[in-house]
């Protein structure tokens, strides 16, 4: 047995790699080791996008869609042009919140976004597939291709932002999208419950081994307002988010209560009618510069 440590990302016994774990530059197939650090995808002649922001969580089904559709509509509101690239190839959510259907019309440039009714530049893989409802049964390689399409062959036009909506967790999407796109920061969303610390370390971790600045953390379902008293319920327990993100270091952006009339929007296709105190109040001095 060797005593030497393994990377945590690349597993490489041999030689430290040059993650935050061991410090080489030269292993294979770990995605800290600069020396592989795959060059950042080129834009298209007919993209120009100033920023570009993705949207992130631990686990599944904390409000990523909703929080990455509540940011677009906010900044489109605001008068900037504003695109959504939904990473989520396997789950996407985007359209059906938007009230888009596809097919999404290509020109012998590159694939059309689809544009919301409020003027966002969509594009997901449901705007592409003849059925919406037909599962999309693809390895990761295939996934993770599919995502860098998204960039290199979309005309999004001119966008000062770009918001990507992960599929949950760290795996091959969310490094693709760190490795291959241009990514100015990660917003990190979490709900009470998932708001074991742990999940919410494992995402901090991967972006800082791929030097992605962290914007910071969301916490979605923090709380609800009770229909007969107007008492507020903490319906998952007691929100965790101002602690953790001080005990991790990374700037707490606010919460998001529960509110059954964003998800009934969601469902109609009309996210954009909701007005959301998490742009007004909390994301834009994070992000407008
Ligand atoms: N604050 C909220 N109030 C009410 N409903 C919400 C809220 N946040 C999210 N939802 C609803 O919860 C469901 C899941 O949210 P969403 O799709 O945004 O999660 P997600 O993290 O993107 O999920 P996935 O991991 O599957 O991509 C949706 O139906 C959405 O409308
Ligand atoms: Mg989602
Ligand atoms: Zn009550």
């Amino acid at each position: 047995m060797t005593d030497k440590s393994a990377c945590g990302s690349c597993g490489d016994q041999d030689s430290s790699c040059g993650c935050e774990s061991c410090g080489d530059k030269q292993a294979d197939g770990c995605p800290g080791a600069k020396s592989h650090e795959p060059e950042k995808l080129v834009e298209n002649d007919h993209s120009k996008i100033k920023n570009v922001y993705a949207v992130m969580s631990g686990k599944g089904g904390v409000g990523k869609s909703s929080v990455t559709a509540l940011l677009a509509s906010g900044f489109k509101k605001k008068g900037y042009n504003v695109g959504i690239l939904d990473a989520d190839i396997t789950g996407p959510s985007i359209p059906k919140m938007f009230g888009l259907k596809g097919p999404a019309e290509s020109t012998g440039f590159g694939i059309l976004p689809m544009t919301s009714p409020g003027g966002i530049k969509v594009m997901s893989l449901n705007l592409l597939v003849p059925n919406e409802n037909d599962p999309v049964i693809w390895r990761g390689p295939v996934i993770a291709g599919a995502v860098k399409q998204f960039w290199t062959d979309v005309l999004w036009g001119n966008l000062d932002y770009l918001f990507v909506d992960l599929p949950p967790g760290t795996g091959d999407v969310p490094l693709t999208v760190m490795q291959s796109l241009p990514v100015n920061g990660l917003i990190i969303v979490s709900s009470p419950q998932d708001l074991a610390v742990m999940v919410v370390k494992k995402a901090i971790k991967m972006a800082q081994i791929m030097s992605v600045p962290i914007i910071g953390l969301v916490e979605n379902l923090s709380s609800t307002v009770c229909p007969h008293c107007g008492g507020e319920i903490e319906l998952f327990g007691r929100g965790q988010g101002k602690e953790v993100s001080e005990e991790l270091g990374i700037p707490f952006l606010g919460d998001l209560p529960v509110d059954p009339l964003l998800s009934k929007l969601c469902d109609e296709g009309k996210v954009e009618e909701y007005q959301s105190n998490l742009f007004v109040h909390l994301i834009p001095e994070a992000i407008i510069h």
